[in-house]
């Protein structure tokens, strides 16, 4: 078993070494690990935020576990050497379409959420992100119209086969917790949703087991904080999965909660090659603080075990110790407490 770890930049090798610690403290027998450069660490080192070194290691490993990436002080630079094409780089080299995001309150965190309690205790459901395409993968500029007048423009797509594969993985995970799938597009306005909705509901024929309902994206991102509730299952494109899991982060009280989990089809021995990683980013206004909140990261961790290694008992160990961590009250400053990274990386360690 061999996995890499890429921490990247602000807050990643903060929150990564206390994964890190964890994955130690569990001692699992013939696990090996490595380390690669990406993002703005990367390319002040190198000359790229993803280079070829990390790409053949990200190839030669079963599951990565994934910092963060984003440095402002790269931000002039041409698109293609930008920290970001680092996590989008790898997402596509390695094929990994399917972006499993799970938001679920931890017991005792009614109190935490954005949300009134009652509507926040109901939360337990998982966004598949689709990550290989849309308007993120697609041809854009900034050109000049006739006119003189400077135009940007991205250009949105959804190949029915690759509608096709995101929703199959949006069943499944269905088929796996309640067996309701909700697909949230914009088939009101946008074709490439139309496309979208007429290829899920395609799909829908060989899952008769599960109830699939068709959500537009803006009364999506309104029910996700009227009623969370009612969700299990949201499939959803690379754009609209991007903002509503955010959203969804609050939901359930930060940002440094949330772990994920990007899937293709290439099996490992025991699972499927999988990158790991907290939804959140580099963090550049608490970085190098110790203030960031390594929850996301060491659950993200589990998902590597659970998904990549086939190790789900271990998987269960660590979301079992993440959460009586947060119910014995050990909060960093996200959820108004004052435990620092290290603080909270030694709580889930002690009760591990
Ligand atoms: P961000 O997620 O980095 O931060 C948003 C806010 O949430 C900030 O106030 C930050 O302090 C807070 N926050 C985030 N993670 C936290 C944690 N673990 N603990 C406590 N607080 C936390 O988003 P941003 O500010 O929009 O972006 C910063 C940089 O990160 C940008 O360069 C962006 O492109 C990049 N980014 C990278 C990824 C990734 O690597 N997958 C994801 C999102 C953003
Ligand atoms: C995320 C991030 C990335 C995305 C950025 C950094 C490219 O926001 O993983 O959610 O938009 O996918
Ligand atoms: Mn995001």
């Amino acid at each position: 078993m061999k996995i890499a770890v890429f921490a990247g930049d602000g807050i990643g090798p903060e929150v990564t070494a206390q994964a890190v610690r964890v994955l130690d403290a569990l001692a699992i027998a013939g696990l090996e690990r490595v380390e690669g450069d990406v993002g703005g660490a990367a390319f002040y080192k190198h000359g790229h935020p993803l280079p070829q070194a990390t790409i053949d290691m990200a190839h030669g490993v079963d599951g990565i576990l994934f910092g963060a990436v984003g440095d402002f002080s790269c931000d002039h630079l041409e698109r293609a050497l930008r920290p970001e094409q680092a996590i989008l780089g790898l997402r596509k080299e390695l094929s990994l379409f399917a972006n499993l995001r799970p938001a679920k309150l931890f017991a005792g965190m009614e109190g935490f959420s954005a949300l009134r309690p009652e509507v926040a205790s109901a939360i337990d459901l998982l966004i598949v992100r689709e990550l290989n395409g849309d308007v993120y993968f697609g041809e854009k500029g900034i050109r000049k119209l006739p006119d003189g007048r400077r135009q940007g423009w991205d250009m949105m797509s959804y190949a029915e086969d690759e509608v096709a594969r995101i929703a199959h993985a949006g069943f499944k995970a269905a088929q796996g917790r309640a067996k309701k799938l909700c697909s949230v597009d914009k088939a009101n306005v946008l074709e490439t949703s139309q496309l979208w909705r007429d290829v899920v509901i395609e799909v829908s024929a060989q899952y008769p087991d599960v109830e699939l309902s068709h959500m537009y994206v803006d009364n999506a991102a309104m029910q996700l904080v009227k009623s969370p509730g009612q969700f299990d299952v949201i499939v959803t494109g690379n754009l609209f999965g991007d903002i509503l899991s955010d959203q969804a982060s609050m939901c359930v009280g930060s940002i440094g909660l949330l772990a994920s989990a990007s899937l293709g089809t290439r099996q490992t021995p025991y699972g499927t090659v999988g990158l790991y990683e907290p939804i959140h980013g580099s963090a550049p206004d608490i970085a190098g603080q110790n203030k960031a909140n390594p929850l996301a990261t060491i659950l993200s961790a589990a998902m590597l075990l659970r998904h990549s290694l086939g190790l789900e008992a271990q998987a269960v160990r660590i979301e079992a110790a993440v959460a009586r961590t947060l119910a014995d009250g050990v909060r960093g400053g996200d959820l108004g407490g004052t435990a620092t990274t290290t603080e909270i990386g030694d709580a889930v360690l002690a009760r591990l």
